[in-house]
């Protein structure tokens, strides 16, 4: 799927905020806030990096979150096990959700991975609305994913 613009100029302010710094975890820190500075309609972004068999809190915006999860739990745990992104209409729907914060009503999380297929951990989006992300989202998202294992020294293993 082609990116529309939105996902388009995006993508491109990361590479311009990340460019002349590697570190992956200032990387992720910025990443967080520009998701929560430009995207609409949403009430949490940031990331969970996967520890053994538990994802533990990383950068993010939005109100304090669930510090751990385990692998195969909510919606993010989901996306480890299954190795598949998780597009989530409605998280009241979502059997084992997490809910960290009461008024997120719909998610989108992107699991990342190293060029070794290694599992990092992942990218996860709350919003307040049902349904507020479209397979344009996350299709956005995951190339969004990829700009930022691209311009980041990933945690050695
Ligand atoms: N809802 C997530 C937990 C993390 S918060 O959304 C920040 C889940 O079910 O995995």
């Amino acid at each position: 799927m082609s990116l529309n613009k939105f996902y388009t100029t995006l993508n491109g302010q990361l590479e311009g905020l990340l460019s002349g710094e590697r570190d992956w975890l200032a990387n992720t820190a910025n990443a967080s806030a520009l998701l929560f500075m430009e995207l609409e309609d949403i009430n949490w972004a940031g990331f969970y990096f996967l520890y053994g068999d538990e994802l533990r809190l990383g950068p993010f915006q939005g109100k304090p979150a669930c510090t751990r999860i385990p692998v195969g739990a909510g919606v993010c745990g989901t996306a480890v096990s299954t190795g598949e992104s998780q597009l989530v209409e409605d998280v009241h729907q979502f059997p084992g959700h997490i809910a960290c914060d009461a008024v997120s009503a719909s998610e989108v999380v992107v699991p990342l991975y190293d060029d070794a297929g290694r599992c990092l951990g992942v990218l996860d989006i709350d919003s307040p609305s049902v349904a507020r992300f479209s397979e344009e989202d996350l299709a956005g998202l995951q190339e969004f994913a990829r700009v930022l294992l691209k311009s980041s020294d990933l945690p050695a293993s």
